[in-house]
């Protein structure tokens, strides 16, 4: 829970005026979020060849990480670091990806709707850096075991991936006491540690896995990321809490506010 079927109904009935803005609030906004959240955990990695961006929305990071510099204006703002040169978007809400292809274009871009499951459309081994935020923290076990299963097969030898999901299994205890509404809609079977058992069964290893409060001092949520080693490669986890996360964002924010370039 919430299910694949839960799913589809939620994103395709799903108010999108805000176009993803709404799940920024907490960071101090959107370019708050890509500056001070996102973008310092995947810097080394874009830009890049070939981008996999799975749960896109109405394209909120597809805008900074998606090939056209003239569709990426946050990304040329910031000196346009984050633009690869091929992307695609696969989501399960078939509204998001006839809205973002209308968005970003077919230049370097490819769509696909999916079952919320599969990645039989990607070749093996094309994917140079595959990338989701606040949209796979709604997938359960099996559909991330499913999905890192493929990734394993899908990534170029010696990529990376990074994927923000759900650690609210491990309040499972809490389950029919803890308010509904502090689960924020999170897979319910969903840990850490069964991501970083998943992707040992899927030949990846997750090197860092920082584990972060999500709406109440829980760590009801997780940033992954993880390598397919080169043949010989050895990486070991590690495992961090970061309760102060979305403090450290919006203080990145005050220090952006007093060294902004201004004009007079
Ligand atoms: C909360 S929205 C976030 C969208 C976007 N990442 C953002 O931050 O604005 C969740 C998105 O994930 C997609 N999604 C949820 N489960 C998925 C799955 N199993 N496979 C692919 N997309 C999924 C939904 O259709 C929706 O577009």
């Amino acid at each position: 829970m919430p299910s694949i079927l839960e799913n589809v109904r939620q994103w395709r009935s799903y108010d999108w005026s805000s176009r993803g803005s709404e799940w920024c609030e907490g960071y101090g906004g959107v370019e708050n979020a890509w500056q001070h959240a996102v973008l310092p955990r995947i810097r080394s990695f874009v830009p890049t060849g070939h981008v996999l961006e799975l749960g896109p929305g109405y394209g909120v990071w597809t805008d900074y990480l998606c090939p056209q510099p003239a569709r990426a204006k946050a990304a040329r703002k910031a000196g346009g670091d984050a633009l690869s040169r091929q992307m695609t978007l696969v989501d399960l809400a078939p509204n998001c990806i006839k809205f973002c292809r209308k968005r970003f274009g077919r230049k370097g871009m490819l769509y696909y709707a999916n079952d919320g499951r599969s990645l039989r459309m990607i070749d093996d081994e094309s994917i140079d850096f595959v990338f989701s935020f606040n949209s796979l923290v709604h997938a359960d076990l099996a559909v991330m075991r499913e999905y890192l299963l493929q990734l394993g097969r899908k990534l170029k030898p010696g990529a990376f991936g990074f994927i923000h999901h759900s650690n609210l299994g491990e309040y499972s205890e809490e389950f029919g006491h803890m308010d509904p509404a502090y689960e924020h809609w999170r897979g319910r079977d969903m840990t850490g540690e069964r991501f970083r058992e998943a992707c040992r069964e899927a030949g990846l290893v997750c090197i860092v896995q920082e584990l972060l409060p999500w709406g109440s001092e829980r760590f009801i949520d997780a940033h992954s990321l993880f390598v397919r080693p080169n043949p010989g490669q050895r990486f070991e986890e590690r495992i961090i809490h970061n309760p102060d996360y979305f403090e450290q964002a919006r203080a990145g924010d005050h220090t952006a506010e007093a060294w902004y370039r201004r004009t007079p």
